[in-house]
């Protein structure tokens, strides 16, 4: 039996150990994280290696033999033994908290003077991102549906909702926050990995949760910068040469259109859909989808805040493209 037990702990421990349980590491935060993790891992391995080797010893140890139908002798119980498995449970719940709450201080504990600010707003079923310190000709901020960040500088997310309760979480970057609505919640991150990590909402919000899904693009100092002078470029831009680009970018993944290459089964065909549809109706299909829903869609599916994501210019430039794509229009 110590045999079989000794090789079943060996093929568990190559489980544990070798096999890659988290996701990569793409901020100081997650490093932090993990520590955590493990230690309440550990001590949950142990608790339970504990007593389950018991409760087996136990069973096979006190069986009873064939044939005894007897109820088993009443046991008045064990002082010394209740007052240790009252004692080293408090002492762990107890360093399990103290560390955490240690680790969370540190996980938040940013150089102020140095942190970019991203807004984040959480809406049924998309997320928006706003830089209130980079500013568009006219003074509106920089606001975006993907999320992009420089490498290494501490960045701040005040977080909140327009509707039900998200949650927003970068798997690679591990700190989860809510997102709710009337009120700014705060998680902050350092990102130490480049590259494109996805952005998940966590907290069941409607119909579209499990598609309530953006990205995170870490770049470098100078790639962020330049992608921030891109996007004043692009708002800046005359409307109608954006319009390809934002398809592709925004809605090409749930919708198909042969102009553009794009194949998405989430939205209705728009090849299908919008030939024979004036500008005004295919404005209104993107900034308010409700308001008409194809046969055998639901609503609620497409993001509602496309009217904020986009300017006005974009949104005309978009409809100029799809109008001009499907040979509808003027
Ligand atoms: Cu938003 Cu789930």
């Amino acid at each position: 039996m110590t045999l079989v037990g000794l090789a079943v702990g060996a093929a568990l421990a190559a489980v544990a150990l070798f096999v890659p349980w988290l996701p990569d590491q793409g901020a100081e935060q997650a490093r932090i994280v993990d520590n955590v993790y493990w230690f309440v891992t550990i001590i949950c391995v142990a608790v339970f290696a504990v007593v389950a080797g018991v409760s087996v010893y136990a069973v096979w140890k006190f069986r009873a033999p064939p044939g005894d139908t007897d109820d088993g002798s009443p046991i008045h119980g064990h002082t010394g033994l209740e007052i240790v498995w009252t004692i080293i449970p408090v002492i762990l719940v107890t360093a399990i908290a103290v560390y955490s709450g240690v680790a969370l201080a540190q996980a938040e504990d940013i150089d102020d003077a140095d942190k970019l600010v991203v807004e984040v707003s959480a809406q049924q079923f998309a997320w928006t991102f706003t830089y209130p310190d980079e500013l568009l000709e006219g003074g509106r901020p920089l606001t975006s549906g993907e999320l992009v960040v420089p490498l290494d500088q501490p960045i701040e997310f005040r977080i909140t909702s327009k509707d039900v309760i998200h949650s927003f979480w970068v798997p690679e970057w591990r700190m989860k926050q809510d997102a709710v609505q009337g009120i700014t919640t705060r998680t902050v991150v350092q990102p130490t990995k480049l590259g494109t990590f996805p952005v998940i909402c966590t907290e069941l919000c409607g119909l579209g949760h499990a598609t309530m899904r953006s990205q995170a693009r870490v770049l470098d100092e100078a790639g962020f910068r330049a992608w921030v002078r891109e996007q004043r470029r692009l708002a800046a831009e005359g409307a109608s040469v954006q319009g390809e680009g934002l398809f592709v970018s925004n809605c090409g993944s749930c919708h198909t259109l042969a102009e553009a290459g794009t194949d998405g089964q989430t939205g209705p065909d728009l090849d299908t859909v919008l030939p024979g549809q004036d500008a005004a109706a295919v404005s209104e299909s993107i900034v308010e989808p409700n308001a008409e829903i194809s046969e055998g869609f639901q609503p609620d599916v497409m993001p509602q805040n496309y009217g904020e994501v986009f300017t006005e210019q974009q949104l005309e430039g978009l409809v100029e493209y799809l109008l001009e794509a499907t040979g509808g229009g003027d």
